[in-house]
Order: C-alpha cells, then sequence, then structure tokens
C-alpha cells in the first residue's frame, strides 16, 4: 500500500481534479484505491456523488467510529468522506494528544485491503494537513504555471521539513503543472523559474507530464465524472494517463 497526498496550501490549483482523475486512472488499472476527503469542501466527496454523508472522515479523525464504518463504494474506488462540520474541530484536533499521527496510525491496517490510498487536502496548513503528510509516503504538488507558485513552492517545502521528524521518509514525488497553456510565453518563462526553485527548495523535479487547460475537466465535474469517461478524447485525458503512468513507474 502506498499513500500519496496531494498538497498545495494555494487554492484552486487542482488538487480535487488531480485526485479525482487519478483514482479513475488507477481504477481503470485495476488498483485497489481508497481516496480520502481532508477538506471541509468536501469537492472529491460530492463529486463521487455522495451527499451529505452520515459518517465523515470527521468522526473518525475524532476516534467515535472505526474508519471502514466511514468508507462509502464509489465509481472510482472507494471514499472516505468529508463534510463541513470538519472545519470547526481543528481547535479540538489541536487539543487532541499525538492528533498528527492518528489518520497514519488510522491508515496502518488498511496496507492489505488497498494498493494506493490518495488523501485530497484543503488549501491550508492546519492539524489535518499537518496528519496528512505524517501520513505519506510521496507528496505530489499541483500547481500553475504562474509567479506566485514559483515563491509558494519554498513554503510548501517548509511545511514539509516539519514533518520530516516524524516521517522521515516522505518524498515528494513532484510538482504538477495543471492548467497548463502551452502557447503562452509567460507560461514557458515561468515553467524555468518553478523548474529550478522546486529543485532548489524541494529537491525534486517537475512531473514531464502537464495537465493541459481544458473546460473538459470542469465539465466532466458538473456530470461527476471522470475526464475519460466524459470525453475519451480529450487532452487531459492522455495527459491524466500519462501521469498516472509516471507515478506507478516511481512509487
Ligand atoms: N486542467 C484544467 N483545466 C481547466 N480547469 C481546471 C483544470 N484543472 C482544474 N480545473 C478547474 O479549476 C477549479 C479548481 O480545481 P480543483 O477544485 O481541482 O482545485 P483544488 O486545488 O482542489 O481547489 P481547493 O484548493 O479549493 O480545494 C475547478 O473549477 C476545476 O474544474
Ligand atoms: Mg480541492
Amino acid at each position: 500500500m502506498k499513500t500519496i497526498v496531494v498538497f498545495n496550501q494555494k487554492g484552486g490549483v487542482g488538487k480535487t481534479s488531480t485526485v479525482a482523475n487519478l483514482m479513475a486512472e488507477m481504477k481503470r488499472r485495476n488498483l485497489r484505491v481508497l481516496g480520502v476527503d481532508l477538506d471541509a469542501q468536501a469537492n472529491l466527496t460530492a463529486f463521487n456523488g455522495i451527499v451529505n454523508p452520515i459518517k465523515t472522515v470527521r468522526d473518525v479523525l475524532l476516534n467515535e467510529i472505526p474508519l471502514e464504518q466511514a468508507v462509502q463504494s464509489c465509481k472510482y474506488g472507494d471514499i472516505l468522506p468529508a463534510d463541513s462540520a470538519l472545519q470547526a474541530e481543528q481547535m479540538r484536533f489541536a487539543t487532541m494528544p499525538a492528533f498528527v499521527i492518528r489518520l497514519r496510525t488510522l491508515l496502518q491496517p488498511l496496507a492489505d485491503t488497498y494498493d494506493v490510498i490518495l488523501i485530497d487536502c484543503p488549501p491550508v496548513v492546519n492539524q489535518v494537513t499537518a496528519a496528512a503528510l505524517v501520513a505519506a509516503d510521496y507528496v505530489i504538488i499541483p500547481a500553475e504555471a504562474e509567479y506566485f507558485s514559483a515563491v509558494g513552492v519554498e513554503m510548501l517545502a517548509n511545511t514539509i521539513n516539519e514533518v520530516k521528524p516524524l516521517n522521515p521518509n516522505i518524498k515528494v514525488l513532484g510538482v504538477l503543472l495543471v492548467k497548463y497553456q502551452k502557447r503562452r510565453t509567460l507560461t514557458r518563462a515561468l515553467e524555468e523559474v518553478l523548474c529550478s526553485s522546486t529543485q532548489k527548495a524541494l529537491g525534486c523535479g517537475v512531473f514531464n507530464t502537464r495537465i493541459h487547460f481544458t473546460v473538459d475537466i470542469p465539465a466532466s465535474q458538473a456530470s461527476g465524472l471522470s475526464v475519460r469517461d466524459y470525453r475519451n478524447g480529450s487532452k487531459a485525458t492522455e495527459d491524466y494517463m500519462t501521469l498516472c503512468e509516471e507515478i506507478l513507474k516511481e512509487i
């Protein structure tokens, strides 16, 4: 079992889209996948067709129910759902002893049940994202090729370095360029800046695969489908397929 955390404190950079489409690609390869929604916005939960879940990751993290009780079986794999109630619990989490290692402890017994666990994080650094990074074997950082991403990489590196004493083997697989528009000169110039700041701050590269900008992504989400199921010929279908292969070679 490999645990991959998709993380960036910046909002709207394609974290949830990446988790959702990677789940679909991995499911197609007959891998047993669990998607964990750690975001009170619950976008991954809603995408998977789960509306008003009775049991969520919040109940699991608060130690109120066993994890299996909250997991739901969905089209693209199993989902541990979230809901907006997660938002109000940060203070409680902060006062729970050893909360930061809690998620890792909860996921460990699933080693024989799943091949891959994909964790979708909220766009903040909080107790829950720290717990995700402690549970991570690997981290993927989606980012847009823009100036603020290059600056943000350093902050991300600091956050990741903070959990290293608890998770010395954490490995950043790479920065994933999303909403990519090759013909924009600005994109190309910033791409170089981002590549060098990534190498410097995180000690890893940018994925060879870029996820191109296409309306097929938001449109597929509105239909509750992976981009492949929505439009097989979409550039993003090819991108997420290639990304999946790139990841599976690494892990
Ligand atoms: N490759 C793409 N091309 C065009 N639009 C995209 C692409 N990837 C994601 N989007 C759109 O960008 C918006 C943000 O994407 P998404 O929700 O995946 O980001 P996020 O990082 O999870 O956001 P948040 O930080 O709020 O959780 C969504 O409307 C999504 O449909
Ligand atoms: Mg999201």
